[in-house]
């Protein structure tokens, strides 16, 4: 594993060639996945949940997939690429998947959670890679049809027939990543990352904008203008920094009381200590812990957390502020 970047030229779409992909689960990655594999010129069938239960059932149908129950698609599958949503994959894995995959098969998967953390124990004989675009589906998808890709990242945890690397680089290809360009990292990297951003970069940036809004309002603001000031400023200025990087925008496209407020003020907002506590509880499993308790339980604290969350003004402000000033 390095820093080497694989594009379209370094990976084969040959291995794939007259093999089966099933793909399990047709969601917010699944649907799109399925579309851009099979618009590169692969066999891609679809494994789904009891049809009456499931509509994403139909909807594969109505894409024009063949659709079957989860079992069958794995016996089918060479490559078996698990996109079903993270907290079932467990109870599916083990009453559907686990003693269908054929000797010599490739498990795949979109995030290394369920592998990393025990709820897959997948058997011996089975190549076990990720591939992971780092976009949500619908933009994986009108990315392909523009003709470009998302960045994306693969990771081999177990290579039974020596060609592991190869597979999923080369379902990294059809869903367009190679096209962009695509990292090699490990399950571990990829669950962490993942799990320290959903924590750090969302919860934190969520958290200051409530923060913003809820300081203003208390201080005698304007709601609107504060809501406005807490979330819709931020929206032109991630755009920007994402294409022209962060110096470019505060240093010659922001105005330079912004550039002396963000370089003076902006690290006091910033508690590095619990970034860092935060990065060693992911890496204990902590986080993970906390999770799957919180869901075998039945999601108490997001039950409650939600109820409270709905009532908050910054919320009815919200509402409001968008039916008055819609796109403005
Ligand atoms: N969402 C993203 O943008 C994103 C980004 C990167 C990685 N990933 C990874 O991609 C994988 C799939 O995530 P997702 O967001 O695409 O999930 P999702 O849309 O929430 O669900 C995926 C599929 O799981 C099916 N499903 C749920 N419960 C089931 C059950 N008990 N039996 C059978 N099927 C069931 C859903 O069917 P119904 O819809 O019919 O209920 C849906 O087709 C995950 O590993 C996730 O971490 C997602």
């Amino acid at each position: 594993m390095g820093s080497k970047i694989y594009r379209d030229k370094d990976v084969n779409l040959d291995i794939l060639k007259n093999k089966t992909i099933a793909v399990l689960g047709y969601g917010i990655q699944g649907g799109p996945q399925a579309q851009c594999l099979r618009d590169s010129g692969l066999k891609v069938i679809v494994g789904a949940g009891p049809r009456e239960q499931f509509p994403d059932w139909d909807k594969a149908k109505k894409d024009g997939f063949t659709v079957m129950p989860i079992d069958e698609a794995t016996r089918k599958g060479d490559v078996v690429h698990v996109l079903l949503a993270d907290p079932v994959q467990p109870t599916v894995y083990k009453e559907a998947i686990h003693s269908n995959l054929r000797p010599n098969c490739t498990l795949s998967f979109c995030h290394g959670f369920n592998v990393l953390y025990g709820g897959i124990v997948p058997p011996e004989n089975v190549n076990v890679v990720l591939f992971v675009p780092n976009a949500p589906g619908h933009l994986v998808r009108e990315k392909f049809l523009s003709g470009s890709g998302i960045y994306g990242a693969v990771a081999v945890d177990r290579d039974v027939t020596g060609d592991a690397l190869n597979i999923i680089l080369a379902l990294a290809k059809g869903a367009g990543s190679t096209r962009v360009g695509v990292v090699e990292i490990s399950f571990q990297e990829e669950t962490e990352g993942d799990n320290f951003e959903e924590q750090v970069l969302y919860g934190g940036t969520i958290h200051l904008m409530k923060a913003v809004f809820e300081t203003m309002v208390k201080n005698g603001y304007n709601p609107y203008f504060a809501y406005a000031k807490a979330i819709r400023s931020l929206r032109s200025v991630v755009d920007v920094m994402d294409e022209t990087g962060i110096e470019e925008y505060i240093s010659k496209l922001s105005s330079r009381t912004c550039e002396f407020a963000v370089r003076t003020n902006g690290p006091r907002v910033i508690n590095y200590n619990e970034i860092q506590k935060i990065f060693e509880e992911t890496e204990r499993g902590d986080f993970a812990t906390r999770w799957m308790q919180e869901w075998q339980l039945g999601l108490p604290h997001l039950h409650r957390m939600r109820r409270t969350g709905a009532d908050s003004e910054m919320e009815k402000i919200g509402k409001e502020w968008r039916k008055q000033f819609g796109e403005g």
